[in-house]
Order: structure tokens, then sequence, then C-alpha cells
């Protein structure tokens, strides 16, 4: 199915919850696409939700994917349905854009990843920080050599569970996987991004609220070559006081990413007068350097870089047997806005991930987020849970690539 169909691409969304509806929106304008069905299980939510965009109700994938014009299929229900409808919809030649995680179980991953090889369908999975314009930026930074390899990955996320009642399924690791494979997902697959290969080896932490389920996990990700992750998730906040941080050690340059969707970060970097000189240039490259294909900037974007010359001595400075003459220090700030910009940038980055898939359905080419990426983080993600478990640090296994390589 690699053209675009006549009329557009025509849309059904399985899933008409909370974020089912936010998808919508943030998709509902994009050239080329319509939304043609809304399904849900309540047929009540479908029909709600099908009003607003003049779109047919329906309660099940097979029903929406026997409509005429259904030629993408977005997945928005709670996780444990996202394997069983992301196959049905490949079977049929559709192109799926599935919610995180791909599936709750490696097994499932690996027969989504398997089928969507087989099918003329394309999958996208909505990582959203794949989408994100700063940390494409940081690997914008990496490719051109201003910043080293990633040594290390830090994320520290106090995540609210303000709106996550009990009886919640995001707590029921059967419908969620838990929290390392309903939410992890996102950042395990950032860090492979950022550190350009899949984690050799994970062990996993899991801690539960008195008399109530797991709501802290830490996971602890050896990359090749000497680069470790460390993965802390906690929804024990108000949403008042959710907080999050990225940290990223590049040997002679830190990032602090801030937000779970990035929306500011700072970056030092010791340098000389030619490193100097490039980062002072990117300020007029700022555009550029943010841009992701199908999210609208708001215009208030910023890069801006002070250095400061000769602030360390001039002879040679060295950690991990890495000897250079760095005398200047960068401060680089990087400003979409901050919190006051997340919606914006939440939304554009779904835009973003349908984007990707629309461009790769009609000219060609693999989605940056694709099956092989939902399937390599629900392996690492359920490599830390089991490990919580057994108390032993784990393999990790991405079962299609077993006999591959596992850089990306
Ligand atoms: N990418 C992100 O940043 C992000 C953010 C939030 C949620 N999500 C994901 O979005 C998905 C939906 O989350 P939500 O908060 O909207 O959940 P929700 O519970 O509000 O909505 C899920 C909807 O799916 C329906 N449903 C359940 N099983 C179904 C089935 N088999 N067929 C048809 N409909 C079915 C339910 O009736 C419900 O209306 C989850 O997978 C979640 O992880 C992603």
């Amino acid at each position: 199915m690699n053209a675009v169909p006549e009329a557009g691409f025509g849309l059904a969304l399985i899933g008409c919850g909370g974020f089912g509806a936010y998808v919508l929106e943030a998709v509902r304008d994009i050239p080329g696409l319509r939304v043609v069905a809304c399904a849900d299980a309540d047929r009540d939510r479908a029909a709600a939700l099908a009003a607003r965009h003049g779109a047919t109700v329906c309660t099940s994938v097979e029903e929406a994917i026997a409509l005429p014009g259904v030629d993408v299929v977005a997945l928005a229900t709670p996780p444990a349905a996202h394997a069983e409808g992301a196959l049905t919809a490949l079977r049929a030649g559709k192109h799926v854009f599935c919610e995180k995680p791909v599936a709750v179980t490696l097994e499932d991953a690996a027969r989504v990843k398997e089928e969507a090889d087989r099918s003329s369908g394309l999958v996208v999975v909505d990582h959203v920080l794949r989408y994100n314009p700063i940390l494409r930026l940081l690997q914008r930074l990496g490719a051109e050599g201003l910043l080293d390899p990633l040594r290390r990955f830090a994320f520290e996320n106090d995540a609210s569970d303000e709106d996550l009642g009990p009886d919640h399924w995001f707590w029921d690791p059967a419908r969620s996987g838990g929290i390392h494979i309903e939410h992890g997902v996102h950042f395990f697959d950032a860090a492979s991004a950022l550190m350009g290969s899949d984690p050799v080896e994970v062990q996993g932490t899991a801690v539960r609220r008195d008399g109530g389920p797991v709501d802290i996990v830490v996971a602890t990700a050896t990359h090749p070559g000497g680069a470790v992750a460390t993965h802390t998730h906690s929804f024990t906040h108000a949403h008042r006081a959710e907080r999050q941080l990225m940290r990223l050690d590049h040997g002679f340059a830190e990032a602090r990413v801030t937000g779970w969707i990035p929306t500011f970060a700072t970056v030092t970097a010791w340098t000389d007068e030619a490193g100097a000189a490039r980062w002072e240039g990117l300020p007029e490259r700022a555009g550029d350097l943010l841009a992701v294909p199908g999210l609208r900037p708001h215009g208030q974007e910023r890069i801006t870089v002070s250095v400061t010359r000769d602030v360390g001595s001039d002879s040679p400075a060295s950690g991990r047997g890495v000897r250079r003459v760095v005398p200047h220090r960068v401060d680089c700030v990087i400003d979409l806005g901050g919190e006051a910009r997340k919606p914006h940038i939440y939304g554009e980055s779904v835009r973003a991930a349908m984007t990707d898939l629309l461009h790769c359905a009609a000219l060609g080419g693999t989605p940056v987020a694709d099956a092989r990426a939902g399937l390599a983080a629900v392996a690492v993600a359920e490599a830390a849970t089991r490990s919580a478990q057994t108390g032993r640090t784990l393999p990790v296994v991405i079962p299609s690539l077993a006999a591959g390589g596992g850089s990306r």
C-alpha cells in the first residue's frame, strides 16, 4: 500500500477514551488524512467522539477495517489489546498507529514485528519522545561530533497518580504490563536512540506501596561499549508536584533535559576554539536543528549559547582516557517554552508520529518509531519487570534480532 489513496488516508480510531480523543485532535488537520471511523467497546463513547469528527461508529477493529476507505488504524485501547488490534489491522494490509506499548508481552511484541515485516501495512508506535525537538537536536549534535557518545543516561520521573484511582487498568499488570511496560517504554526507547544501541542486560527493582500495587520501579540497563542507563518512575505524586529530569553524561559535556515531554534543556560543555565557534553558530541554525517533520513550531523556540573563554587551564584535561585541550566552557540553553508549552509540544509530537507513518506509507521508508523500536522497548521493559521479580540481572533478548546486531 505504498501510495496515497485518491481520497487521502482514511483513519479509524480504536479506543475512544482520554488519549484516543487526544490523538484525533492532534492529527485531524494533517493534510491528506480524514477521520473515517471511531470504534470503542463502549458504543456510547465511540458515538460521542464520532459525532465530533463526522465519523462512523463501530465497536471493534474488525468492524472498522471492514468499512470502505479505512487505510490507517490508530489503536488507543488499554495496552493489553494493542497486539491483537495491530495484528488484525496488519493482516488486512492496514497501516497502524499504535499507542505505546506495542504489546504487554515480549512474545506479542515479536508477533507484531513479524506481521509488520510481512504486511504491506506499516507500523508507528507512539513513542512521542522520538519526535521531540530537543531529543532530535541532541542526536544531531552527537552526529556532528559536538557531543561525545553518551556514557550515562539517567531519567528521574516523579509522576502523578492523582487521576489513577485504585481500579484503574494502569495498576493491573495483566492489562497494562506494569509501569516499565506501560510508561517506561518511552524512556527505554529514548535511551536506545540517544545511545545508538540497545541494552545488553538489565536489573530491575519494584517497590510496592504498603498493601497496594507496585508504584515505584527502577531499572539499570547496561549498553554496549561501557554505557549505562538508569530509569526511575515513581507514580506517587500530586499533579502539581510532578517533576522529571533526564541527565545525559557525554563526558566533556552534560545535558539536563526537563519535563517528561522535554520542553527545556541546558548543555554545558568543555571545548577548544574551533568547537566554541561551532557552538556559537547553533542559534542561527535553531530552525533546522529543532526541526521534526509534521511538528509545527510555535515560533518562540530559542537556542542561546554563551562561551566563557579560557576559564579552564590550557593544559590537557583527561577523563576515561580521553585527553583534550579544552579551556573554554560552553553554556547552551534550548528553550521550547518550558511547561507552558508542553501541551503544544506533546500534541505536535503525536502529529509528527502520524506524519512519519503517512510519509513512509506514501513514499516508502521506515518510520522512526517502527515496530522494531516498539519490540526492543518492550524487550527491555519486560526483562526489567522480570528482574525485579526474580532478583537477578537478566539479558535483554530481542527475539527477531537474536541472530543480528543490536545497534540502531
Ligand atoms: N503516547 C502517550 O504519550 C500516551 C499518553 C497517555 C496514554 N497513552 C496510551 O493510550 C492508550 C489509551 O489510554 P487512555 O488513557 O485513553 O485509556 P482509557 O481507559 O481512557 O480509554 C481506553 C478506551 O478503550 C476502550 N476499549 C478497551 N478495550 C477495547 C477493545 N478491545 N476494543 C475497542 N475499545 C476498547 C475502552 O472502552 C475505553 O474507552 C493506552 O495504551 C495508554 O498507554 C499514551
